[in-house]
């Protein structure tokens, strides 16, 4: 069942008001890879650029002191985004940081299943092989329906056997421009009462995401991506109801109260997850951005993200490249390629032209690969700044020499 638009597309004076306070737009680059790393907007390198003056002239602790409001504000934003809780939001450095706490905190036994599916990224799926060879649980990778989303019916029917430890999903798969029905498998692990841990690191800043809508218990984020915040950010979302049934891994003094020299607490919330030591710039810069996704709207982005790619698909299939993407919703990820000339090719001769995009690592996604015997794909991802003239500019480039 795919999302009912309500929200406008952004206008082209939105989307020129969106590119000036962009730096990254003022200079002829035409960035088509907010699926790697995103354009961040001004006021996240203000933010970022602040704290670290403030880090010189005044030392790293009392700067962190000065901007306690702040850093705590970060959690409300982030808890207003996904319809949480700000103390169920942990800071991590990634997404992946924040996957692998939320999956090596959930109990597992021997004998357990983990019910995963083909869309996971690669580091996901070395957890779940690592998990296997620790911890026993067995690996069930649930196909594809006819769409190529995850088959709901499929997790239903896993579920039905009682001896499922964890089930696991990647929202936006890194290397195809699908959307998961997430809130389905959502219902499902919720009446089960089965953990569920969503990847979101693409779908966060260019989805609407309301953790309760999507029945989730774990949702991992990053924050360079689609939310265009700075590199080394992330964030793990862990609910409130589940968190004593949860273990975290690898404690500090920061997530656990030292209560006598032989004895811990947990603190309160998720924040247990969490290390002391961090990087405050990067961390109020994440806030910035998430700030900057609200005041213009997640569900505007989600709008113009996916209007903008599907005019990107058209524009590609007219001019004889095949697009990969699946599902019936689809996001700001297109994936390409033509068999006139090789996808490393393509990506450097648009890179020749300051237009950047990359190229599928096999790696990235190895169960989607091998399922789809998929060959490397030219990945072009859009978002609220990518305009006509840039689409335009970057099919000249790909269809020209052929
Ligand atoms: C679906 C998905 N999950 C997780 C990650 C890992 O994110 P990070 O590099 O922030 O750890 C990526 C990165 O591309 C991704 O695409």
């Amino acid at each position: 069942m795919g999302d009912v638009f309500t929200a406008d597309v952004l206008t082209a004076e939105e989307v020129a008001a969106a590119r000036a306070v962009t730096p990254g737009c003022a200079s002829g680059l035409i960035h088509l890879n907010h699926a790697g790393s995103s354009l961040p907007p001004q006021v996240v390198l203000d933010a970022q650029i602040g704290h670290l003056e403030a880090e010189a002239t005044l030392g790293g602790y009392e700067a962190a002191a000065l901007a306690l409001d702040r850093r705590h504000a970060v959690y409300a934003s982030i808890a207003r985004m996904i319809g949480a809780e700000p103390n169920e939001i942990a800071r991590t450095e990634h997404a992946t940081a924040a996957w692998n706490t939320a999956f090596w905190s959930v109990p597992m036994s021997p004998g357990q299943r983990i019910v995963v599916h083909d869309h996971e990224y690669g580091a996901n799926i070395v957890a779940f092989l690592a998990a296997a060879e620790r911890r026993g649980v067995l690996i069930d990778r649930v196909p594809c329906d006819r769409f190529g989303q995850v088959d709901v019916d499929a997790v239903a029917d896993r579920l039905a056997r009682h001896d499922v430890a964890l089930v696991s999903l990647t929202h936006v798969p890194t290397n195809g421009g699908l959307v998961n029905p997430a809130a389905e498998v959502g219902a499902l692990t919720r009446a089960a009462g089965v953990p569920f841990l969503l990847d979101a690191c693409q779908s966060v800043g260019q989805r609407r995401i309301d953790v309760d809508e999507i029945g989730c218990d774990l949702l991992s984020a990053t924050g360079r991506k689609y939310l265009r915040g700075p590199r080394g950010t992330g964030f793990l979302y862990a609910r409130s109801s589940l968190l004593d049934r949860l273990v975290p891994s690898q404690p500090d003094h920061h997530g656990a109260n030292l209560v006598a020299g032989d004895r811990f607490e947990w603190i309160a919330g998720a924040r247990r997850f969490e290390y002391w030591e961090h990087s405050v710039a990067s961390w109020l810069g994440l806030g910035a951005a998430v700030d900057h996704a609200l005041s213009c709207g997640v569900e505007r982005i989600e709008a113009t993200v996916t209007s903008r790619a599907e005019q990107l698909r058209s524009m590609l299939v007219d001019a004889g490249f095949t697009v990969y993407d699946e599902g019936l919703e689809r996001c700001g990820i297109v994936t390409t390629a033509t068999a006139a000339e090789p996808s490393a090719r393509l990506q450097a001769r648009l890179a020749e032209h300051r237009i950047n995009a990359t190229t599928t690592a096999p790696d990235s996604s190895r169960w989607d690969v091998e399922r789809r015997n998929l060959p490397v794909l030219l990945r072009l991802s859009v978002h609220v700044t990518t305009t006509d003239d840039e689409l335009s500019a970057t099919l000249e480039v790909l269809t020209r020499g052929r």
